[in-house]
């Protein structure tokens, strides 16, 4: 067996999808309000450039995968339109339901399915884009995990992977104050729960920065990637095509 993080713990590769599961389960029905919280309304503005980059067109298919609460579909399905596909998949049934119910209320009908990043139920060649948002730094491989997002890929689809990075030195002080003291007491306050929120710092650290990232996907079988640092690289957005 082999050891993994979860956050800065050391833990069994078999515990992660456990623990991560614990978190979002704890998280789901306060989601959006912390997303928006914690951000500053800035998950907004990082979205929607990944939107604008993705340039879809009518009658393209698509996969959000890490989809949560469907914030990237939704605004897909829009571009794609009644000819495109959006499928919503996120691994966790309770961030999910929350999406599949906030889209639903929003008269927006999707194809929804729990699946896992790392095992996609999906033939290859399948899809125009792929997309994962704030959800490959959870995952236990993320080498399996971005093999599989290119294996569904059609040659000449992209994958855009839009992560928290490496932020600039200039903002790192404010930035791991911001995360260390701040984060976790305002999921307290919110959502009951300063832990995940302390997951969600250290996860972050742990993550692969731009460069790291870039290489994996290479590696992964991308044969061109870029990557755009938004906000001082508090966020990377990563756009690898299968060539
Ligand atoms: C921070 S949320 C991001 C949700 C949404 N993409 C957004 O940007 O608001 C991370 C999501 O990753 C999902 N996730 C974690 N591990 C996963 C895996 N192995 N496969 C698919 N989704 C996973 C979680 O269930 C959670 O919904």
């Amino acid at each position: 067996m082999s050891d993994t993080h979860f956050g800065f713990q050391t833990v069994d590769e078999t515990q992660k999808a456990t623990r991560v599961r614990g978190v979002f389960d704890s998280v789901a029905s306060k989601y959006d309000v912390m997303n928006d919280l914690m951000s500053m309304g800035l998950h907004r503005a990082w979205k929607a450039y990944a939107v604008a980059v993705a340039n879809l067109r009518e009658g393209q298919s698509v996969l959000d995968i890490a989809g949560g609460t469907g914030d990237l579909a939704r605004a897909f399905a829009k571009k794609v339109g009644s000819q495109g596909t959006v499928v919503h998949t996120d691994i966790n049934e309770a961030m999910l339901r929350q999406g599949r119910n906030r889209l639903l209320d929003e008269g927006l009908v999707l194809p929804t399915l729990i699946c896992d990043g790392e095992r996609l139920p999906f033939a290859t060649g399948s899809f125009d884009l792929v997309s994962v948002a704030f959800g490959l730094r959870n995952m236990t491989h993320k080498d399996k995990a971005l093999a599989e997002m290119n294996r569904v890929l059609k040659p000449g689809g992209r994958l855009l992977v839009l992560e928290f990075s490496k932020v600039a030195a200039p903002l790192t002080k404010a930035y791991d104050w911001y995360s260390f003291k701040v984060l976790p007491r305002i999921g307290r306050w919110v959502a009951g729960d300063a832990d995940s929120y302390r997951y969600l710092a250290e996860s972050i650290r742990m993550h692969p920065g731009q460069e790291e990232l870039k290489t994996l996907m290479k590696q992964r079988g991308f044969g061109h990637v870029d990557y755009h640092n938004l906000t001082g690289g508090i966020v990377a957005l990563h756009v690898g095509m299968k060539c």
